[in-house]
C-alpha cells in the first residue's frame, strides 16, 4: 500500500465498513494526468441514457435549482426541461468541461487529492455525480462535503452503471457486484449523517438500441442504477419528491403503465412490435451457457427490431443476419437472438 493509501486509511478506520484496501487503485498515477486526454464518447448506451436523463428531471422539482455537477465532463444529462440559474461543473478535463453546454461555471479540482469542496455551506440545491462514483478513493470525506454545501432539502443523486475505466476504479468497486454497488453507495450515504435515508431507482434489463454498435453481442441496454438522498433539513410542510418513474417511447415502450412484458398473465409481448413472444425451448448445446428451460421470442417478420436489423448488422460486418427480440424470463431481461434467416429458431416453439 503506499503512504498516501496508509494516511487515507488512518483517515477513515474509524468510520468504514470497508477493508483496508478497499480504495485502493490498479493506476495510482495522478488522476489529472489520466484524464488530460479528452473523451467525447457517451459512456452508457441512448436507452440508458434517457433513463439517466429522466431520472434527473424527475427527482429535480425545485423551479430554479443551483447544481453542482461533481466529476463532469461534457454532458451534464440535465434534461431542457430543467431551467437551473446555475450549474458548475467540477471535474478534470478543461476541453470537456468548456464543452459542456450545460455548465454556467467550470472548476478543474482533483477530489482524490483534496475531497474539500471549494464552496461555503449551503450553496446547491441540488450536487449530481454520474458514472463516476467509483472512482473517488476518499467516499465518505466527499460525501460529508457534499452534504454540507448542500442547502437543507438539498439532493445528492448518484448514478452509475457497469462500465469504468478499471485501472482508475476503486478495488472495492471493481470486485463488487452491481447489487453490492448498491449497497456501497448506500453505505456512503448512511455514514453521512446529515443525509436522510437513501432511496434507490433501478433500470435493468430494457433492450439494447439496435443501431448500438453492442447490439449484435446480444447484452441488454446498460443499467441504471440511482442511489439518491436529501440532507436533512427542518421544513416537515416541504412536499416530498416523486417516485422515478419512467415511462418510454415507441422503441422501448416496456414499463409503460399496462406494457410490461408479462401483460398481467397474458403471455410476453415484444417491446418493439407489442406482438405475442411465442415460447421457445432452449436447446441444449455446448454452444450456449444459457441454464433456463425456455425463452420467449418474437417471431414476428414485419417487426422493426427484426427488419432494421439486417442493415444494422451488415453496417457491422455481419451481412445475412439480422436478430429478434428475445425475452429471458429468468433474468427478467431482453436481448437480441441473431437469426440467418427467417425460419430459423423456428424448430423450437413449443406454442
Ligand atoms: C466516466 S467520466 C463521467 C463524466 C460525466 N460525469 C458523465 O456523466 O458523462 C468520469 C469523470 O470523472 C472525473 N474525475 C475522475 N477522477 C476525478 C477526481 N479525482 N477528481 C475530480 N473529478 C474526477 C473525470 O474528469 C471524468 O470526467
Amino acid at each position: 500500500m503506499t503512504t498516501e493509501g496508509l494516511a487515507r486509511d488512518d483517515a477513515l478506520s474509524s468510520r468504514r465498513p470497508f477493508p483496508a484496501d478497499a480504495f485502493e487503485r490498479l493506476d495510482e498515477s495522478d488522476d489529472s494526468e489520466f484524464y488530460r486526454k479528452d473523451r467525447f464518447v457517451q459512456h452508457l448506451d441512448s436507452t440508458a441514457l434517457s433513463t439517466v436523463e429522466a431520472v434527473i428531471g424527475q427527482l429535480i422539482t425545485e423551479p430554479e435549482p443551483v447544481i453542482l455537477d461533481l466529476m463532469a465532463g461534457w454532458d451534464s444529462h440535465i434534461p431542457e426541461k430543467l431551467k437551473p440559474s446555475a450549474v458548475v461543473g467540477l471535474g478534470l478535463n478543461r476541453n470537456e468541461l468548456s464543452n459542456n453546454r450545460s455548465l454556467t461555471e467550470i472548476l478543474f479540482h482533483d477530489l482524490n487529492k483534496d475531497p474539500v469542496l471549494p464552496f461555503p455551506d449551503d450553496t446547491f440545491d441540488v450536487v449530481i455525480n454520474t458514472v463516476s462514483v467509483d472512482y473517488l478513493t476518499r467516499p465518505f470525506e466527499v460525501f460529508g462535503e457534499v452534504a454540507r454545501v448542500l442547502k437543507p432539502h438539498g439532493l445528492f443523486l448518484v448514478i452509475f452503471s457497469n462500465r469504468m475505466f478499471p485501472a482508475k476504479a476503486v478495488k472495492l468497486w471493481r470486485e463488487a457486484t452491481e447489487q453490492e454497488r448498491i449497497a456501497i453507495v448506500k453505505e456512503f450515504f448512511k455514514h453521512t449523517p446529515m443525509f436522510e435515508k437513501p432511496q434507490v431507482f433501478v433500470s435493468e434489463g430494457r433492450p439494447r438500441p439496435a443501431e448500438d454498435k453492442y447490439a449484435h453481442l446480444g447484452i441488454p441496454s446498460d443499467p441504471v442504477y440511482a442511489v439518491y438522498a436529501e440532507r436533512r433539513g427542518n421544513d416537515s410542510t416541504r412536499p416530498k419528491r416523486p417516485e422515478v418513474r419512467i415511462v418510454f417511447d415507441e422503441d422501448t415502450r416496456l414499463e409503460q403503465e399496462g406494457n410490461a412484458p408479462d401483460k398481467g398473465g397474458h403471455g410476453i409481448h415484444c417491446p418493439h412490435c407489442g406482438q405475442k413472444m411465442k415460447k421457445w425451448a432452449v436447446p441444449v448445446n455446448p454452444f450456449t451457457n444459457w441454464d433456463m428451460e425456455f425463452m420467449f421470442i418474437c417471431f414476428n417478420d414485419s417487426c422493426s427490431y427484426y427488419v432494421k436489423g439486417w442493415e444494422v448488422m451488415r453496417k457491422q460486418g455481419n451481412s445475412g443476419t439480422s436478430y429478434r427480440a428475445m425475452y429471458d424470463p429468468v433474468r427478467k431481461t431482453f436481448m437480441p437472438v441473431p437469426v440467418p434467416h427467417s425460419f430459423a429458431l423456428r424448430e423450437s416453439i413449443v406454442e
